[in-house]
């Protein structure tokens, strides 16, 4: 097995405070972690995924597997309390022999097969790869008074998407170096082989219509993303950004 997606369905999504946790609730007939699930399933260079989710809702992730035939899924376990702890325990669960690992956020449900497709090729040639977006606004420090200390330089600034790549060793050695530390908190993974400097981290193109669901009103752009009304396709850099491939 070469490339196999880890994806994280362990959260409880506090934020977006719905009767489920968000990754569960349906757009369009089916749940968000199903719609993200499938993504992986049919993208011809993904030969294994691992699904983490809340302990609570191992029967009905199992369910959905079967139901759903997604012959991809090779294990399905219980995350964490962070995602962190999640991601480590979607680490734990590759089987042997596998060369890259793909984490990825199931609140982003909507990825594209193209920047899939980008992580993939960019992992020939690196051993660890994020999907960004050039920043679209101005970005600036806010301090404890609500004070704007800083106008950053947008240029040089970019938006942080899942799928990350890893070569698996260096995602393994990441996160074990991370829990010596004491570390469980990092909000993505790529945070952590550039932490202990492992390795070059590369970014490639993400996608607009590869949003994270956060807030409730995530869901409805969300829908309307899902339509192909908004988002899809439209991720070239403009003059005078950032122009990672
Ligand atoms: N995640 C996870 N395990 C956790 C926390 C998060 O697998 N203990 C996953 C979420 O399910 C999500 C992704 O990590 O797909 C990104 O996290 P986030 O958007 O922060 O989701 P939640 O942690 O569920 O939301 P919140 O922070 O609002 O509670
Ligand atoms: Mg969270």
């Amino acid at each position: 097995m070469k490339n196999l997606a880890i994806i994280l369905a362990a959260g409880s999504g506090e934020r977006f405070s719905g009767p489920v946790p968000k990754q569960f609730l349906k757009l369009g007939g089916r749940s968000l972690f199903e719609i993200c699930l499938e993504k992986f399933q049919v993208h011809p260079d993904i030969d294994g995924i691992v699904l983490v989710c809340p302990d609570s809702h191992l029967p009905l992730v199992e369910d959905t597997v079967s139901a759903g035939h997604f012959s991809k899924a090779v294990k399905i376990i219980a995350g964490g309390t962070t995602r962190q702890e999640s991601s480590f325990a979607g680490i734990n669960a590759v089987p042997a022999g596998v060369k890259n690992v793909l984490i990825h956020d199931a609140a982003r449900a909507l990825v594209t097969p193209a920047v899939i497709s980008r992580i993939l090729a960019a992992l020939a040639a690196n051993m660890a790869v994020m999907a960004a977006l050039p920043a679209g606004d101005t970005i600036v420090r806010v301090d404890e008074e609500a004070m704007v200390t800083a106008v950053l330089d947008r240029a040089k600034l970019s938006q942080v998407q899942t799928p990350q790549g890893f070569r698996l060793e260096i995602i393994r050695q990441a996160h074990a170096l991370a829990r010596a530390d004491g570390l469980s908190n990092a909000s993505d993974d790529c945070s952590l082989v550039l932490r202990y400097k492992l390795a070059p981290v590369v970014a490639v193109l993400g996608d607009p219509g590869n949003i994270k669901i956060t807030y409730p009103q995530d869901l409805a752009i969300a829908e309307a993303i899902l339509k192909n009304t908004v988002g899809r396709g439209g991720a070239c850099p403009r003059p005078g950004t950032n122009s990672y491939k």
